[in-house]
C-alpha cells in the first residue's frame, strides 16, 4: 500500500533574506527514538519550507524534543523555554517572528501544563502527531496557541515515511529507523506506557520500503528502534506472523544494506528466532543492549520485570552460544523503593556474572502516575548516590576492559565521519565503540579491516590492516 502525503505550499512571502524559506533549530533531548522523530520532523518542515539551522541565531522556529524519562530530563524543558522566551522577546521587539514548539514525552505528558507555565511556547505537539506540525504552525501563526497531543500512532507512520510523494532523507551513512513504538510492559518505574502509548508495530512493507530508501540514499547501517523493539510482530506476504528476527533475516536481504541493529529490548521478547537471526547473519552486528535494571528478584518483581536475574543469566548465556562474540550493554536502576544494601549487592553479582561491554545506570526517579511513586520504603538520595557511584566504577572498568580485549584484534570498522585531525575518520566496531583510524585515501562509507592499536577515553585508535 501507497500513502499519499498532504505536500503543504511552502509559504509564498518572501523573507528578510529575499529566499521564502524559513530556519528551523531543533533540540533533541533522549533516546533514539527522539533522534529518529527529529529527523522526521525536519523532513515534514522541509515540505513546509523550512531548513534545518545549527543556529539558533537565525532560527524562526525552535522545536525542543523532549524527554520525561526521569525528572531531571524533563525539568530541563522549562529551564530551556526560560531562555526562549527571552530571545523572542528580543526578536518580536526587533519584528521579527520567532516560535517556540515543544514535541515529545513532556509535550504528550503535560501538554496544557506546559502553557500555562511558559506562555512564550506557540506548539504543543507529542510524538504520534508530527506530521500535523505544519498545520500546526499555521493555526499558530493565526494567533492560537495548539495543543495536539492526541494517539494517532497509526496516521503518524502513514505519514512520515517515503511513500508517495513524501521523502526520507539519508543523513549520513548510519540511521535510525523505527519499527515499533509504545509499550504494553508497565514496569512499575516508567513512563513510557503512558507517553508513548500501547504497543504498535509498523507494517513489514512500510519498513522494507523505508530501509530500501534510506539504501538508496547511501546509509549503509540501520539501527531499527522501538521502545520494545523485540516485541515487534508483522505478517509477511502469505500471511505468515512473522517477530523481529523473520524481520532482520528480511532486512538483511536488502542489497548494500552491510550492518543492522536494533534496540532497546526486553528480555522477555528474546525469542529463538531473533536468536537464531544472531547466529546466522552476518550483517547482524555482534552487541545487544538488553537491560536487567536490578539483580535482585525480588526487586525485578517489585519492578514487574516479568523475570528472575537467573532467567536474564540463562538467557545470555544462549545468546553468546549462538553468538560468541557478542558485546553485552544494559541498563540498570539504583535505589527502586525497597532496595535494600542485599538486593544492590545482587545488582553488582549480576554485572559481576554477565560483563557488560558497555552500559547505563541511573537512580531511581519518581515519576507521578506510575505505580512506583505510590511505593513505600523510598530510598534516600545519598544511598542512591553512593550506590550509583558503586556501580558505575565496576561498569566504567568492563568497558574499558572489553577495550583492553580489543587491542591487537582485527576488526571491520564503517567509517562514519571525519576525525579532528587530517587523514583521520572516525567509525563504528562491530560493538558500537568510537574507532579513530588513519585513513588516508579512505572515505565515509568505506567498511574497512583495521588493527586496533591501542584506547583513548571513549574510543579506540586503529590503523588500516595490512593483507
Ligand atoms: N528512574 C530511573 N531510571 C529510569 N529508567 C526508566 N525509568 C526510570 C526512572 N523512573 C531507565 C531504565 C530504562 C532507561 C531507558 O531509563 O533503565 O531502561
Ligand atoms: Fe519502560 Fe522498557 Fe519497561 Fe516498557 S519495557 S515499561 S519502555 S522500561
Amino acid at each position: 500500500m501507497t500513502q499519499d502525503i498532504t505536500v503543504l505550499d511552502a509559504p509564498k512571502e518572501l523573507l528578510r533574506d529575499g529566499s521564502n524559506r524559513r530556519k528551523v533549530f531543533i533540540k533533541t533531548y533522549g533516546c533514539q527514538m527522539n533522534v529518529y522523530d527529529s529527523g522526521r520532523m525536519s523532513d515534514a518542515l522541509d515540505r513546509d519550507g523550512y531548513d534545518q539551522t545549527e543556529d539558533l541565531g537565525e532560527a524562526d522556529l525552535v522545536l525542543i524534543n523532549t524527554c520525561h524519562i526521569r525528572e531531571k530530563a524533563a525539568e530541563k524543558v522549562y529551564s530551556q523555554l526560560g531562555r526562549l522566551r527571552d530571545m523572542k522577546k528580543a526578536r518580536e521587539a526587533e519584528g521579527r517572528e520567532f516560535m517556540i514548539g515543544v514535541a515529545g514525552c513532556v509535550a504528550q505528558a503535560e501538554g496544557e501544563e506546559i502553557l500555562r507555565r511558559a506562555p512564550a511556547v506557540d506548539v504543543v505537539i507529542g510524538p504520534q502527531t508530527y506530521h500535523r506540525l505544519p498545520e500546526a504552525l499555521k493555526r499558530a501563526k493565526s494567533g492560537e496557541r495548539v495543543i495536539d497531543t492526541e494517539y494517532a500512532i497509526e496516521d503518524k507512520f502513514e505519514h512520515l515515511p517515503a511513500t508517495g510523494k513524501a521523502t526520507i532523507r539519508a543523513r549520513g551513512v548510519t540511521s535510525f529507523l523505527t519499527v515499533q513504538e509504545g509499550c504494553d510492559k508497565f514496569c512499575t518505574f516508567c513512563v513510557v506506557p503512558y507517553t508513548r502509548g500501547a504497543e504498535v508495530s509498523r507494517p513489514l512493507a512500510q519498513i522494507v520500503d523505508e530501509a530500501q530508501k534510506l539504501v538508496d540514499g547511501g546509509v549503509r547501517e540501520i539501527t531499527l528502534l522501538g521502545q520494545n523493539v523485540n516485541a515487534w510482530h508483522g505478517v509477511d506476504g502469505a500471511g505468515r506472523e512473522m517477530t523481529l528476527g523473520d524481520l532482520l533475516y528480511r532486512l538483511a536481504e536488502i542489497p548494500g544494506l552491510a550492518r543492522l541493529r536494533y534496540t532497546t529490548s526486553h528480555p522477555r521478547d528474546m525469542d529463538d528466532r531473533l536468536i537464531a537471526a544472531h547466529r546466522d547473519l552476518r550483517a547482524l552486528m555482534p552487541y545487544l543492549h538488553l537491560p536487567v535494571q536490578s539483580g535482585s528478584d525480588r526487586i525485578l518483581k517489585a519492578m514487574n520485570r516479568r523475570h528472575t536475574a537467573d532467567d536474564y543469566v540463562r538467557l545470555i548465556g544462549k545468546i553468546r552460544d549462538a553468538r560468541p562474540d557478542i558485546a553485552i550493554s544494559g541498563d540498570f536502576i539504583v535505589g527502586f523503593p525497597g532496595e535494600t544494601d542485599a538486593d544492590f549487592e545482587d545488582t553488582m553479582k549480576i554485572v559481576e556474572t554477565v560483563r557488560y561491554a558497555q552500559a547505563y545506570s541511573f537512580k531511581y526517579s519518581t515519576r507521578p502516575g506510575t505505580p512506583g511513586a505510590d511505593l513505600k520504603d523510598q530510598v534516600p538520595e545519598d544511598v542512591k548516590a553512593e550506590r550509583l557511584e558503586r556501580l558505575q566504577a565496576l561498569l566504567i572498568r568492563q568497558q574499558h576492559e572489553f577495550a583492553e580485549e580489543c587491542v591487537g584484534r582485527e576488526v571491520d570498522v564503517l567509517l562514519e565521519k571525519p576525525g579532528r585531525y587530517d587523514g583521520q575518520l572516525i567509525g563504528r566496531s562491530p560493538w558500537l565503540q568510537s574507532v579513530i583510524v588513519d585513513a588516508k585515501a579512505l572515505q565515509i562509507g568505506d567498511i574497512v579491516k583495521v588493527r586496533i592499536t591501542g584506547t583513548g577515553p571513549n574510543s579506540l585508535i586503529a590503523e588500516v590492516a595490512q593483507n
